[in-house]
């Protein structure tokens, strides 16, 4: 048996395609070692706890437990509609997680593994709280970046242990912190060098993982395990106290493998105790760090099995940006993706065939467009249907006695290509070789000509189709981990049950094939919707589309305010982009000069109906370049199903007046 897991995400926000960049080749991962005859127990679950989650509840005016209902579900819903297909999803704020955290962590205690001791911790004078990691903004001690409490985020990427950060400030009410001195407990990670640096030596994984692992394992230093919060699991002995998220949280594999086996009828404590299973992490690139150093060293020290695996997908780009939120570089998967009603199974072969697992993906629509319609449509697709469809109405059944060898050989190539890229996990490997297979049989049906030699010859036609059927048949099994839904689609249409299905059925000839009218399986990416998708995107990227539909902003002040330079403007003149259906250039008076601005609003108004209009600037936006034409600022509009309406004034007044 093998359990597979994933990286917890935190129930603090929506799922974006840097979650699916682990997820999406994960469930793929567990689709085909389940067709190679292995059983697999896979989980995963929110990570529930953590200051990202008591800070964004408390701006939010929710209680933790609230927001976290909250993307819990979501995220529920976003798995179930990608087909990424949990044998439990938990939550790590649930009962049966905190009684084996606690079961855990007494008994690192137990074993000498805990000591206290006084440390210096921000401490917010008008706030009279300390705090903890994201309630702190300052200093990174090592490359002087700015950071947060417990990550260089912006620097050099360091873990910061509480107190270590320099001149601190409340993220809360933006007051200068002082230090104060506070009893924390310590995990001796130290103690356990010796035992880290042999188990990384044996550890698999893909190499992005496990090289920076055994850099880091020669400088440890003990860990600060406990927090000033409410919000989480209480430390054993200390009611103020909670253990840190990062505690908790790896725990969650092991709560969430309990449930699932407690589903499936098998034994957690094979896998966990006894370590008579193989234990395969896939996590993001950004926390190798807690599941190479930490964890191990927890899980040795409490007796309880080790990983046999860690697999780190690389990171995200998106048109080729550095992956932000806050920047707009970004796709979220309800919003963006799914709410645009494209397959589950385009996005899911993107992320696996883009490029290698550990290398940096890159999102573009262009690209996204050109693998749909080249790739899944024209090559796989296009196969698939016109065999089915041939063979449909032209015998309707098919013997398969007769299915030519060279057919039977590329079958049994590809199989073995899928199996090796699987123990690699080279994802992108596998949906290279079904898609090379079904480029091989687009030229053997083209060559072949069935739809002529059927007017002459039937049985010889029918040996054409049989051994089409065949490769049809293979493609559908290989192809399903990737793209289950549309495989599923297929695999009706040749009578297979396709969830009974082993990769070695893919060689196997069966007497007969029953045929049913096979549906079109895939629907092309056209060039109006390409446009669509990418002006939501460009959208986002101007700034002009922030943070999430309904969502609550973080608090400003008066003064954060104020250093908006918002202005009355009036359009002096406006013309279409050249090239762009949706951009427009306008000239607006705004008081001291006339100003240019671009403006996404061609497909809303009329360049004539826009001349002598009163608009809302937003005057000191950073300068940005659209289709090569520079804009210096933004008129404010409102949306309305889609559609831009501007902001205008009740009475008239003079350009570049003030909006204060
Ligand atoms: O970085 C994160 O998103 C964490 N929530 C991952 C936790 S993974 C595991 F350790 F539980
Ligand atoms: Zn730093």
């Amino acid at each position: 048996m093998k359990l597979v897991t994933c990286g917890l995400p935190y129930a603090n926000g929506k799922a974006h395609i840097g979650h699916l960049r682990t997820y999406v080749p994960a469930d793929v991962y567990v689709r085909y070692l389940r067709m190679l005859g292995e059983d697999v127990v896979f989980v995963c679950g929110s990570d529930c706890h953590g200051t990202p989650i008591v800070v964004n509840a408390e701006q939010q005016g929710l209680t933790p437990k609230q927001l976290v209902d909250i993307y819990h579900e979501h995220f529920k819903k976003i798995f179930a509609e990608l087909d990424i297909e949990f044998d439990y999803y938990g939550r790590t704020d649930a009962e049966y997680h905190h009684h084996r955290t606690k079961e855990i962590v007494k008994r690192l205690i137990e074993k000498g593994y805990v000591y206290p001791k006084d440390i210096d911790l921000a401490y917010c004078p008008k706030c009279e709280r300390f705090l903890p990691d994201r309630y702190v903004e300052g200093i990174c001690p090592y490359c002087g970046a700015t950071a947060r409490g417990d990550e260089c985020d912006q620097g050099c990427g360091r873990h910061l242990e509480p107190g270590e950060i320099k001149e601190p400030k409340c993220k809360i009410c933006g007051s200068k912190a002082e230090f104060r001195s506070q009893k924390h407990y310590f995990f001796k990670l130290t103690e356990f060098k010796d035992f880290l640096e042999d188990y990384l030596s044996k550890l698999r994984g893909t190499e992005n993982a496990l090289n920076y692992a055994k850099n880091w394992v020669k400088n440890l230093r003990d860990w600060c395990i406990t927090r000033n919060l409410e919000w989480g699991v209480s430390f054993p002995g200390e009611e103020n106290l909670v253990v840190y998220v990062w505690v908790d949280a790896p725990i969650g594999y092991i709560s969430f493998t309990e449930k699932a086996c407690e589903n499936k009828g098998c034994d957690w404590k094979e896998i966990w105790i006894h370590g008579s299973c193989e234990i395969i992490h896939f996590i993001g690139l950004d926390i190798v760090y807690h599941h190479c150093i930490f964890w191990p060293a927890m899980l040795k020290g409490a007796d309880y099995a080790l990983p046999s695996a860690v697999v780190a997908s690389g990171m995200v780009k998106v048109e080729g940006k550095t992956f932000s939120k806050s920047r707009g570089y970004v796709v979220w998967v309800e919003d963006d993706y799914l709410k645009a009603g494209l397959s589950p199974d385009y996005l899911r072969y993107y992320i696996v065939n883009y490029t290698s697992h550990q290398k940096d993906l890159n999102f573009s629509w262009e690209v996204f467009r050109d693998k749909v319609n080249n790739e899944i449509i024209a090559t796989l697709g296009n196969f698939l249907y016109r065999v089915l469809l041939f063979a449909w109405k032209n015998f309707g059944e098919v013997k398969m006695d007769d299915v030519d060898g060279e057919i039977l050989q590329k079958i049994s190539e590809a199989k073995e290509k899928i199996e090796n890229a699987i123990e690699e996990w080279e994802f992108k490997v596998t949906s290279d070789a079904f898609m090379e297979l079904a480029t091989f049989g687009n030229v053997y049906f083209q060559n072949a000509k069935p739809w002529e030699l059927i007017k002459t010859d039937k049985e010889v036609a029918g040996r054409v189709v049989a051994s089409c059927l065949q490769l049809a048949k293979a493609l559908i099994i290989f192809a399903y981990p990737v793209m289950p839904r549309s495989m599923a689609k297929m695999a009706e249409a040749v009578g297979l049950d396709i969830k009974a299905c082993k990769l070695e059925d893919a060689v196997k000839v069966d007497e007969v094939v029953s045929l049913k009218k096979p549906q079109v399986p895939f629907e092309k990416i056209e060039d109006e919707k390409l446009d669509e998708l990418q002006e939501i995107m460009e959208k986002r990227f101007r700034g002009e589309e922030v943070g999430e539909v309904g969502d609550t902003k973080e608090e400003i002040t008066i003064e954060d305010f104020q250093r908006l330079d918002i202005r009355i403007g009036k359009i002096v003149s406006a013309e279409k982009v050249k090239g762009s259906k949706k951009l427009i250039k306008l000239i607006i008076d705004i008081g001291d000069e006339h100003r240019q601005i671009v403006s996404g609003i061609a497909e809303d108004y009329k360049p004539e109906e826009l001349e002598g209009k009163l608009v809302v600037v937003l005057a000191n936006l950073k300068p940005a370049k659209f289709m090569g034409v520079e804009s210096r600022g933004m008129i404010l509009a409102a949306e309305k199903d889609g559609k831009a309406i501007l902001l205008t004034l009740e009475k008239d007044v003079e350009p570049g007046t003030r909006v204060c």
